[in-house]
């Protein structure tokens, strides 16, 4: 196929990219060709060579950012999937929009992909209307939410916790939110299954099982060769943030198993890879 990557230069972006090229012809694109929030700019940069399929990378990340920059936010998160999705129906193009946990309000122990959206901060928010925007699409579409997702970049949660273990003899880290930690290789090999398929509908694709942020710190911990018990827990009221986190925002992935994906990978199991990667030398960005 002839897929059209947008932020390949980003943490999923990256690890796509790299996936897809083996046996796909991939084209990577990122904020230095063109702002795709401007719907002249992400006409010129799909048109150049217009492809099959777009996998849009692209995003404002920064969440709690997010709640001062609304309007930068939006254009990111709901503006460049609405200006692709009108480009591809117009080329008949299929379109995999990567969207979050964070569309849902973590109240309950899990959500199904037909669970109805209703976001507690305004990264969440974003998300949400860039959903909205893929589903009024006639071209085919898919939506794929992951969650706390960590590789190969210069900034996660994995990383965070390595580089603070080598610096100070104890972590507090929150234990009242549950998620799905998600490797973004692991998300990669989702997205080759769900995209060269051409499933269409709303998939949630994470590794398998869930944990709060305190456990999956012991998880970086016990990888990185370091006593889990350096990680305590701590309540989200230690750490105030400017944007609100749900509670528990697990995603329950029956649809992506329903097209013969499986099994994934246990999130621990998805640590272990990642930290081996930092341990080896072999990282891009390795710890500082
Ligand atoms: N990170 C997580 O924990 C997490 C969790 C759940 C879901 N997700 C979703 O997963 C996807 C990938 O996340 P990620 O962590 O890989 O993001 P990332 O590392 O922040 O990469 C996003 C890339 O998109 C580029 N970009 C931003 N605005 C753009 C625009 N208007 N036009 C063109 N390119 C633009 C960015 O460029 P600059 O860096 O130059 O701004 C960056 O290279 C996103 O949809 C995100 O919402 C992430």
């Amino acid at each position: 196929m002839k897929i059209l990557v947008t932020g390949c230069e980003g943490m999923l972006g990256r690890a796509v990219t790299g996936r897809l090229a083996v046996a796909h012809q991939v084209r990577g694109v990122d904020l230095a060709d063109g702002d795709l929030a401007a719907p002249a700019a992400a006409r010129r940069v799909v048109l150049a060579d217009p492809p099959d399929w777009i996998i849009n990378c692209a995003a404002w990340t920064a969440v709690d950012a997010a709640e001062e920059k609304q309007d930068e936010a939006m254009a990111a998160n709901a503006a460049v999937p609405g200006n692709l999705a009108v480009l591809c129906d117009e080329l008949g193009c299929g379109l995999t929009q990567i969207s979050t946990d964070y569309v849902f309000a973590g109240t309950g122990d899990g959500f199904d992909e037909d669970a109805p959206r209703d976001p507690v901060n305004h990264y969440g928010l974003t998300k949400a209307r860039g959903e909205e925007a893929v589903e009024a699409m006639n071209a085919p579409w898919q939506i794929v939410r992951t969650s706390w997702l960590f590789g190969d970049g210069p900034s996660n949660f994995v990383r965070t916790i390595a580089g603070l273990l080598r610096d100070r003899p104890v972590l507090q880290v929150v234990n009242d939110q549950r998620g799905n930690p998600t490797y973004t290789e692991d998300l990669a090999a989702i997205l080759e299954h769900l995209v060269t398929g051409r499933h269409r509908g709303i998939f949630h694709g994470t590794n398998h099982g869930s944990c709060t942020w305190y456990d999956f710190a012991r998880e970086v911990a016990l990888r990185m060769g370091h006593d889990p018990d350096r990680i305590e827990p701590c309540g989200s009221s230690r750490y105030p943030r400017p944007a609100a986190r749900p509670a528990c925002s697990v995603l329950r992935s029956r649809r992506l198993e329903a097209t013969g994906y499986g099994p994934r990978p246990a999130w621990q199991d998805a640590v272990a890879r990642y930290c081996e990667l930092l341990q080896t030398g072999r990282a891009r960005f390795p710890l500082d």
